[in-house]
């Protein structure tokens, strides 16, 4: 049994608030893009689960989250654990991690879990620039991910584009676009539903799975993008209707 600790209660909600949801967890919460993740969906009233390999880290990622969003409600155990408390997870590990921490997930991950993998193949990940990705088997990262899932559980990708350092900067304006991708429509709505909550992103249905492998190597383009402007660029689609999953 992991360590695991609770933030204080999530207090009462002014009435402009969204009210709480269910918990989210996060494979990899202790790192840059799942702990960004964490606060700002803690503070959208989404009660958040750090998952690390260690249940120390994920603890005192916790404890950092709760205390950069005093209204959040934060929780951290050890990963195999942390997924058993939410039906939705995102996964924020590298990728040269992947497989091996879905290796580990294969007996706690459930039939009917919405996994929202956010895993991007750069070369970086083997020694490689940050600018190039390497070539996955099964067409993509995210179908990578699919194959590994157990049987049931419901994969979509997302999130490849949103900067780490720009959700962390809790100051920071958002305004962009996440590109979604999966097979069934439901699960992409039930993932927006979830990625929504954060102010200033909007969720854009990209088609099927096998489609991650664009959305993913977006991700390449922006580091180039940020590196020669110094900044932590997002992605915004133009002339799309903002009403998408109604
Ligand atoms: N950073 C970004 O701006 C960004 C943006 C979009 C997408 N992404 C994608 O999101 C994923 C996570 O990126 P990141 O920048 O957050 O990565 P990171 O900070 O380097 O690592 C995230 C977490 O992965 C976990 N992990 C699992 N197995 C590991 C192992 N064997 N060795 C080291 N760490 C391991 C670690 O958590 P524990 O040690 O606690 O288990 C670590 O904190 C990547 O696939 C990346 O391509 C990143």
């Amino acid at each position: 049994m992991g360590a695991l600790i609770y933030s204080a209660a999530m207090p009462a909600r002014d009435a402009d608030e969204p009210p709480a949801t269910a918990p989210v967890c996060i494979v990899g919460a202790s790192g840059a893009l799942g702990f960004g993740l964490a606060l700002r969906l803690g503070r959208a009233r989404v009660p958040v689960v750090i998952g690390s390999r260690v249940p120390e880290r994920a603890a005192e990622a916790a404890a950092r989250a709760s205390a950069a969003v005093p209204g959040g409600a934060f929780s951290g155990a050890e990963n195999t654990e942390a997924v058993g408390l939410a039906e939705t997870v995102i996964l924020a590990v590298p990728f040269r991690n992947q497989a091996e921490t879905l290796g580990n997930l294969r007996h706690a991950l459930q039939p009917g879990q919405l996994l929202i993998d956010t895993t991007v193949p750069l070369a970086a990940a083997i020694g490689g620039r940050a600018t190039r990705m390497v070539g996955v088997w099964q067409g993509s990262a995210a179908e990578q991910t699919r194959e590994m899932a157990p049987e049931g559980v419901r994969v979509v990708s997302a999130l490849h584009t949103v900067s780490a350092p720009a959700l962390s900067d809790l100051d920071q304006e958002l305004g962009e676009d996440v590109l979604l991708c999966g097979d069934q429509r439901e699960d992409k709505r039930q993932a927006a539903e979830v990625i929504e909550r954060i102010a200033g992103l909007r969720c854009i249905d990209c088609g099927k799975l096998e489609l991650s492998r664009v959305t993913e190597s977006l991700t390449a383009l922006l580091i180039s993008v940020n590196a020669r402007h110094k900044t932590h660029a997002g992605i915004r689609l133009t002339r799309v209707p903002d009403e998408q999953w109604d």
